[in-house]
């Protein structure tokens, strides 16, 4: 029996208009869920609901809202197997890193337990005498969230749970492709003991979800839109919040470089590289784009490479492989395109390329039902290619040369991007130097460009964000707005800059 999911608003089932059915990409014949699609009418009632709910759920005290995030990461870790298995059947993620996942889930859940207590704001002291001045984090008051699916659940966390412990209500749209992940999350939220309309659920196709969020924002429900997905979207929405003067925080592409210095260790620079570029078959934000490698040791590395990623395991993500399948067939479509851009400049030092066939197996393995496709290494880029200028989306990895660390950083920031990064030298003054000069919100010594830790800053520039940052404590700003307040008890007004004190200097002397 197919199991079917609809959107959730108020702690009711919504109406849905379509149905989309979410396959598992490892066997595409298999439906994991038949979804049902609201439509832009449902998401815009969705935050009336949400900003009706979110009066009482401020009032909540901050530390008593800790304790809902400390159940929630305490559901999700007993329910962790499961929650990760529901993963790796819906869109291919290799069970250990679906674990992972899981894990980020529970660790923004433990920081921001604590942060129930904290919330801090300041007393300031006054220009005046009687007089107090304080700061306070007020809750913006509806958040409307809308995710990718390549992390079906930890990066819907990153919002979710900031979000909901500042004292706002949430409503989220998560992909469709990933919709049965994204309602297991919500339920173990809602187990959690959060208010019926505090957080709401809305299954939409993306042309829906932009209608029911301008209305929302037309009607003044929303108040902060998070977005995770392509630069495109993100512009779209980018302009739609400005328009109604509100903030969006953006988690967009990137086409993250990592250099390779020549005193780099070459082993660790291959297996940084092939995790980077080809774990999560190269479908994190965060994935691997291009390699720029200095000239001395070009060879070298590329021979090492090449036979690490020939090398690689992909396979069935329930097994221990390095890589399964593409995320869903529009991923695998637009792979597929993103092949094209290969020219004939260019040397495949991978093997094949395309979907892995009985034709065109990867070692044994022939990829038969699943979105599978063969680990891409592309030498010979050049600065003009669109391969080294855009985001591909897979696993899909260029190599360039450089000879100068100035002329290694001009290439890495050249595609305009600006999520993550990374350099693999032996030289602390080298790595200073990068750190300096990328433009990236992120930067890795030694280390994948993948993998960020999550009580770090997590965010972009350029084409990767508008310079929002998500998790740790700088996430607060997004979920907050500071207030100032100014208590006068002198019992006389006191005019701030004229009835200040004056204490005169003698300017003139010297000693
Ligand atoms: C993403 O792909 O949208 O840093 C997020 C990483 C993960 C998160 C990736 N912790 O690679």
């Amino acid at each position: 029996m197919i199991r079917k999911i609809v959107s959730v608003v108020g702690g009711k089932d919504a109406a849905s208009t379509a149905t989309y059915d979410s396959t598992n990409p490892a066997r595409t014949h298999e439906v994991v869920a038949r979804v049902g699609l609201a439509d832009a009418a449902v998401f815009a009632d969705a935050c009336r609901t949400a900003k009706g709910a979110q009066r009482e759920w401020a009032k909540v005290p901050a530390p008593v809202r800790g304790r809902v995030v400390a159940s929630i990461g305490r559901l999700v870790e007993a329910n962790a197997e499961e929650l990760a298995r529901q993963v790796t059947e819906e869109i291919g993620k290799p069970y250990a890193e679906a674990l992972g996942e899981v894990r980020e889930i529970v660790d923004t859940c433990d920081f921001f337990l604590g942060e129930g207590r904290r919330l801090y704001g300041q007393t300031v002291p006054s220009e005046m005498p009687d007089k107090n001045l304080f700061t306070f984090r007020n809750p913006i008051g509806v958040a409307a969230v809308i995710t990718a699916g390549n992390f079906p659940v930890a990066v819907p966390s990153w919002y979710l749970v900031p979000a909901l412990l500042c004292g706002n209500a949430v409503v989220w749209k998560p992909a469709e492709y990933a919709a049965a992940s994204a309602h297991a999350l919500y339920r173990l939220f809602a187990a959690a003991g959060l208010p019926d309309g505090v957080l709401n659920i809305v299954f939409a196709d993306g042309a829906q979800t932009f209608a029911g969020l301008e209305a929302a924002l037309g009607e003044g429900t929303v108040q902060k839109v998070g977005f995770t997905g392509s630069s495109e979207v993100g512009r779209k929405i980018g302009e739609l919040t400005g328009r109604h003067l509100q903030s969006a925080c953006l988690e967009l592409g990137g086409k993250n470089p990592m250099v390779i210095m020549p005193d780099a260790d070459l082993d660790l620079a291959v297996e940084g590289a092939l995790f980077s570029g080809f774990g999560t078959a190269g479908q994190r934000c965060t994935s691997l784009g291009t390699i720029i490698v200095h000239e001395s040791v070009h060879e070298e590395f590329t021979e090492r490479f090449a036979r690490a990623v020939q090398n690689a395991k992909i396979g069935d993500p329930a097994q221990d492989v390095l890589a399964g399948p593409l995320l869903d067939q529009k991923f695998a479509d637009r792979f597929e395109e993103y092949l094209t851009w290969i020219q004939p400049h260019h040397q495949v030092i991978s093997g094949s390329t395309g979907k892995i066939t009985k034709d065109a197996p990867h070692h044994e393995f022939t990829g038969e039902g699943g979105l599978y496709y063969h680990p891409v290494v592309v030498d010979g880029v050049r600065r003009d290619d669109r391969v080294f200028l855009e985001e591909t989306f897979g696993p899909l990895v260029g190599i360039t040369t450089f000879s100068t660390l100035d002329e290694a950083i001009d290439l890495a920031n050249l595609p305009g991007y600006g999520l993550s990064s990374s350099i693999y030298t032996t030289d602390p003054s080298a790595a200073f130097r990068f750190r300096e000069g990328i433009s990236a919100g992120m930067v890795s010594v030694n280390n994948s460009t993948s993998g960020a830790e999550a009580h770090l800053p997590f965010g972009g520039n350029g084409k990767s964000g508008n310079g929002s940052r998500q998790s740790g404590m700088w996430v607060l700003d997004q979920f907050t707005r500071w207030q100032a307040m100014n208590w006068d008890h002198s019992g006389k007004l006191q005019k701030a800059q004229m009835d200040v004190a004056d204490i005169t200097p003698d300017l003139e002397f010297r000693i």
